[in-house]
């Protein structure tokens, strides 16, 4: 039998086959436009998400009997704002997890409602990616739009209702809106209230591995899954990622090194971060919950750099320079559309500091990627602060094919890195989540322990450690100290 992942990303959309015993089958993927404007405005078409998800699907069950596929399931880019009128049309094009429009909604949010009555109704703050303040920006901005509105939606429940007709979201994805009462996983009316929105626009809540359809004849024609097939509902990416790379128990770490970075604990019971660096405090895709921060250009700012900068593709030989942990004078904030843990700053820019006329191009191209684990640090300071042991991390996403930089993570962290069997990351996790919505698991935890097994291991060095400690309190100052400029430099 097999299972269906879809994972619903930024760039692109990834759909993987799985069989019962975690053997991927078949990975297709299309990729897709992303509207990203100059003002940090980031937009994205949700029809270009279903027609290029279900072309990927149809050459995923090319070949394979319908019969033999059980479910399908979804790991979806999260936060994004998806609106339907009355016919089911979409409204406007998505606005996306990493657009920048809502720094006066935040403001409004954090400062006039107050952090921490949004801290106790929702256990978050609001953030420029989340949906809530996306929503208050079209409600001000685009009053047309917001008075047609029927539906609101995440991502990848714009899918999930296209393939089922079943307008349903999970706890883990719905977390990032801050609409979710989270700890007492319901849609939170204060929230509702504030945004001036009725619960019936919203989506019935689910667990991640509950199946709430099954594929409509349209849907059936166009992908090549039988409509038998369940839709089971899923999660955000962060979330379905964490049961991809296994990281389901309380107290275990993953990193992911994706276009975005994020730092994810497992927690068997709701914490709320009430300190500024303000981590998210979300459901997880096993039904408990989890803590995180977000860096919003990792991955992403090292192929800036090696693409956009150096006009390369080769990131291994470009890596293969790089001889010496630890000891790179040259700086690097990855800051390129603004910051969210825990700077939670929208102002904050790309930097790179501490060059000489010795410098080389490796050492900024070192710099790129200590700069991306220096911020990760930041959020597993604060975890770690919370009185929350972790010594051994996960790493996965495109970055963790560089056994440097799972090298590099582990010196910065000081914590042993572990990379598992699987590299397909969120999909593979989506595929697991669909294994579990149609029976063939127990439940989420049991299906990892059967699938998931640690392989290679990067112990941290202890010389590196102790140089990279004194390089992180240099990362930290750097940004306190050029808060300001940045500030000055976008209002040039
Ligand atoms: C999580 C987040 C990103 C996006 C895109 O809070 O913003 O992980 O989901 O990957």
């Amino acid at each position: 039998m097999y299972f269906v992942g879809v994972d619903l990303g930024t760039s692109a959309v990834k759909t993987l086959l799985m069989d019962e015993n975690g053997t991927i089958a078949k990975v297709c993927g299309r990729e897709y436009p992303l509207y990203i404007y100059d003002n940090g405005w980031s937009e994205q078409s949700p029809e270009d998400w279903f027609t290029y998800t279900t072309e990927a699907l149809r050459e995923l069950t090319d070949g394979i009997d319908p019969g033999d596929i059980a479910s399908v399931s979804f790991s979806g880019q999260m936060h994004g704002l998806v609106m339907l009128d009355e016919n089911d049309n979409v409204i406007r094009r998505a606005i996306l997890w990493n657009d920048q429009r809502t720094a006066k909604q935040c403001e409004y949010l954090n400062e006039v409602v107050g952090r921490k009555a949004l801290m106790d109704n929702t256990g978050n703050v609001a953030l420029t990616g989340f949906t809530a303040p996306k929503i208050l920006w079209v409600k001000e901005n685009e009053p047309e739009n917001f008075a047609r509105i029927r539906k609101i939606m995440l991502p990848k429940d714009y899918l999930a209702y296209s393939l089922s007709g079943v307008f349903a979201t999970d706890y883990s994805d719905s977390s990032g809106m801050l609409l979710l009462d989270v700890a007492n996983k319901k849609w939170s009316d204060f929230m509702l209230n504030i945004c001036g929105i009725k619960a019936d626009q919203l989506a019935a809540l689910y667990p991640s591995y509950a199946p709430v359809g099954t594929i409509t004849k349209r849907a059936s024609e166009l992908t090549g899954l039988g409509t038998h097939v369940k839709v089971v509902i899923g999660g955000g990416d962060q979330a379905v990622g964490a049961v991809g790379s296994g990281t389901v128990v309380n107290n275990m770490c993953s990193v992911s090194l994706g276009t975005s970075g994020v730092v994810f604990v497992a927690m068997d019971d709701f914490k709320a971060d009430y300190g500024p660096g303000a981590l998210h405090s979300f459901c997880s895709a096993t039904g408990s919950y989890h803590m995180m921060g977000v860096t919003l250009a990792a991955a992403g700012s090292n192929k800036w750099w090696v693409e956009d900068i150096l006009n390369n593709t080769d990131y291994v030989g470009e890596q293969s320079k790089i001889d010496e942990l630890g000891r790179n004078r040259v700086f690097f904030l990855p800051y390129l559309n603004g910051e969210r843990t825990p700077r939670n700053d929208p102002d904050a820019l790309g930097t790179f500091v501490g060059m000489r006329m010795s410098s080389e191009r490796k050492d900024m191209t070192q710099a790129v990627m200590e700069g991306v684990s220096f911020s990760l640090r930041d959020t597993l300071e604060i975890v770690r602060g919370l009185d929350t042991h972790v010594n051994t991390v996960r790493i996965y996403g495109g970055g963790a094919k560089s056994p440097l930089w799972c090298q590099m993570t582990a010196d910065i962290f000081n914590a042993r890195v572990e990379k598992i069997n699987s590299s397909e990351g969120a999909a593979f996790g989506a595929a697991i989540l669909a294994a579990v919505g149609s029976g063939a698991f127990a439940n989420v935890k049991d299906a990892c322990a059967k699938l998931i097994k640690a392989t290679d291991v990067y112990e941290p060095n202890t010389d590196a450690v102790e140089n990279y400690n004194k390089r992180y309190a240099v990362y930290t100052k750097l940004y306190h100290d050029l808060k300001d400029t940045f500030k000055m430099i976008n209002r040039l």
